[in-house]
């Protein structure tokens, strides 16, 4: 595996789901795969989970890691062509890429979307060129559009919380809810979970009581907020969050800011003001119309906008795990583009 992105990168996802268990069983399992090699893990923006969990992963197979903060301590980067670097940017993306290239054998990228101009933030710029210029394999620790790691860990959790399930399910409705926040968020973690459970829900993937588990996707969020349809696909879109929720065995909270699919001209921004959209915030009122549901959120969360203390805080929460299963998703990346590279 060359490069990690998107969904198909990783190929059949009950393989991977099967590698992630391997992993989680005997995470050292792999400890001699990454001898002698080095990731370099480069983050353009502040992370507490990717950055923790992708170096415990290589670590996990033996490698060396490298952890570049781009905006503490090294040159402000131009990472545009045809710029006349007269401002504050000392160095270009295209000559750092191949320096930094020469030091590692991998490179993990975290880049978020500057959310001003959708054609460049969509394109991936900075991510690809860091497949064009660098040579080495490159792996998406959250970039402009999307959150390949997260959302497999997601998977991972879903899988790990069915199989575990008292009640014999022929299928299960995980449910995407869109969440007030303050600030205007990139579309990367709803984009990937989306792109993942649509993928998820094309063959019986999940296992419960030894039978095959469906899964039912829809997605809820105020008119205006639709996600591009590369992710969602033929996804069910349900503007009335309540309805939404009935009978959920899963909600996966997060805000996006406006992707610009129905309002071209408000990418990138907050349609409504937060204080009239905290309806939205999930609370015990909409978990009570689930099926016991359980809740998600990818962290960092902020309490009381997204998510109620009650709701977070109760043993239907699968932050933690979600979060801890972050390692089992950097490992399985991390050992597959090992193998590729032997
Ligand atoms: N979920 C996630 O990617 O967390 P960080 O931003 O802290 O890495």
């Amino acid at each position: 595996m060359k490069s990690f992105l998107n969904v198909q990168d990783l190929g059949d996802l009950k393989v991977a789901l099967a590698e992630a268990q391997e992993i989680k069983n005997d995470r050292y399992k792999y400890a001699e795969l990454g001898k002698n090699k080095t990731a370099l893990l480069v983050f353009f923006n502040n992370s507490l989970r990717t950055r923790l969990s992708t170096q415990k992963a290589a670590q996990n197979l033996g490698m060396n890691v490298i952890v570049l903060d781009v905006n503490a301590g090294a040159w402000k980067l131009e990472t545009e062509r045809g710029v006349v670097m007269d401002g504050d940017k000392s160095e270009h993306l295209l000559e750092a890429i191949p320096v930094m290239a020469s030091y590692c054998d991998v490179i993990g990228i975290r880049s978020f979307a500057g959310l001003k101009d959708r054609d460049y933030d969509y394109a991936e710029t900075v991510y690809n060129q860091f497949v064009k210029y660098s040579g080495k394999p490159v792996f998406a620790m959250e970039t402009a559009t999307v959150h390949p790691l997260q959302a497999f860990a997601d998977l991972i959790t879903i899988d790990e919380a069915t199989r575990s399930m008292q009640e014999a399910k022929k299928k299960i409705k995980v449910v995407m809810t869109w969440a007030p926040h303050p600030r205007c968020l990139p579309q990367a973690v709803p984009n990937s979970f989306a792109e993942w459970m649509v993928e998820a829900s094309r063959t019986p993937l999940l296992q419960n009581a030894g039978k095959d588990v469906e899964i039912e996707f829809v997605v809820t969020h105020p008119r205006g907020y639709e996600l591009d349809p590369k992710f969602v696909g033929d996804a069910r879109v349900e503007y009335d969050q309540m309805k939404a929720f009935e009978g959920a065995d899963f909600i996966y909270a997060k805000n996006w800011s406006c992707p610009g699919v129905t309002e071209a001209d408000k990418y990138g921004t907050i349609l409504e003001d937060y204080h009239t959209m905290l309806d939205w915030t999930v609370g015990e009122r909409q978990m009570a119309v689930t099926d016991n549901g359980k809740f998600m959120h990818c962290l960092p969360v902020r309490r009381n906008m997204i998510v109620t203390d009650d709701v977070i805080e109760a043993p239907t929460s699968l932050v933690i795990p979600e979060a801890a299963n972050r390692e089992i998703s950097a490992t399985v990346v991390l050992k597959r583009i090992l193998e590729s590279i032997k």
